[in-house]
């Protein structure tokens, strides 16, 4: 009987929920991870327990690439017995992984993966983020009403479904509503030259460049472009958001309009604003996007958690897919039935090296 109560207190203090977290913590988009990384530790610092058990987090780097991220995926699972998953943060690599997690019936929750096919068909995946489709008519509408663009050149990165999707949504939005001209160039994430595809872009009269891709690859070729001559405006997409996009394209970004998910000069409720506080308090800046909605992330799988009474992931999923409401930090969380959060579109203007908030479209606004 003694070892039996000794047994059950063993277990009821090594007792643990673990969440696997699944991030670019290396490679191409390595600034998308760390910012993540330090907004859901900030969460998991302020709220460390559900159900009563020690949460831990288990940290897995995808590298920045697909293969990678369903490798990893699988090792949260398989290995470290997780009962849910924040991540990741590129389309692409949040898809190679999503087939492990539907597989396997564990919840996956994107943090910014913007492109339809995330969650598509999918049961087990979610995301705190709206999607391209929302996205690409935004820009649209902004490039047409906002900066009555009549030819825009899209630098697509072919490698991104993400890229290759957005591109569509504003296209279709662009040529169908306004009549205007668009010309695609394309390149890859990691190149590092793109003169020919700037030289195409002057060469088409563009009134407007817009890169689809993440923020290396839009610093080089706002630097490139500006160096060649082009005078007109650069737009972009949610994969500019990193503060990283002015260390790397310093003046050449200035400017630059793109549309996000989260500012925090926009900060207007009361958690909102003790978010910023509570992160300039523990790392000394303000938090960037991806670390307002890491820690979204965070906090609504905790929340389904404790709704679910339960560390049985099918029944944390059908938690997660039932959030209706849910207040985070970058607005009001209500996942649809397909696993999509539906949220604001906020355009941003890169001025002064600082991120300044523009504007705020919703989505009954982009019918
Ligand atoms: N939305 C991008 C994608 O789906 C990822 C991204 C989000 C990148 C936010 C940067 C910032 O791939």
């Amino acid at each position: 009987l003694l070892s039996f109560i000794v047994l059950l207190l063993a277990l009821s203090i090594f007792a643990e929920i673990k969440i696997g977290v699944l991030l670019p913590l290396t490679g191409g988009i390595s600034a998308f991870g760390d910012w993540t990384k330090k907004g859901i530790e900030l969460a998991h610092k302020q709220k460390g327990t559900a159900l009563g058990e020690k949460i831990t987090l288990v940290y897995a780097d995808t590298r920045s690439e697909k293969t990678e991220a369903a490798n990893a995926m699988a090792r949260l699972i398989d290995k470290e017995k997780v009962v849910a998953v924040i991540g990741e943060i590129a389309s692409s690599n949040s898809m190679a992984a999503a087939e492990i997690a539907e597989a396997r019936k564990v919840p996956q929750v994107a943090v910014t993966s913007t492109n339809p096919l995330v969650t598509q068909g999918k049961k087990f995946v979610s995301r705190v983020c709206f999607i391209d489709p929302l996205q690409g008519t935004a820009l649209a509408e902004f490039a047409a009403k906002n900066l009555k663009a009549k030819k825009v050149t899209i630098f697509v990165d072919i490698e991104q479904d993400y890229s290759v999707g957005l591109t569509n949504y504003f296209t279709e939005r662009f040529e169908k509503k306004y009549k205007g001209q668009v010309l695609k160039v394309q390149y890859k994430s990691g190149d590092q030259e793109f003169s020919a595809q700037i030289s195409q872009a002057i060469a088409f009269g563009s009134d407007v460049i817009m890169m689809t891709g993440y923020y290396n690859e839009i610093a080089l070729i706002a630097q490139q472009a500006r160096s060649m001559g082009y005078k007109g405006y650069f737009i972009a997409g949610d994969g500019a958001d990193a503060p990283e996009l002015v260390k790397i394209g310093g003046k050449a970004v200035e400017g630059l309009y793109f549309t996000t998910h989260y500012v925090p000069e926009a900060a207007t409720t009361k958690l909102a604003k003790d978010f910023v506080e509570a992160f300039k308090k523990q790392y000394g800046t303000m938090p960037a996007m991806n670390a307002a909605l890491g820690y979204d992330a965070y906090m609504l799988i905790v929340d389904a958690i404790e709704r679910a009474k339960s560390k049985d992931p099918v029944k944390i999923n059908t938690a997660i897919r039932s959030t209706k409401g849910f207040q985070g930090v970058s607005g009001t969380i209500t996942i649809d039935e397909n696993g999509n959060a539906i949220k604001d579109v906020i355009i941003v203007k890169v001025q002064n090296g600082q991120f300044k908030y523009e504007t705020r479209i919703e989505p009954k606004d982009l019918q």
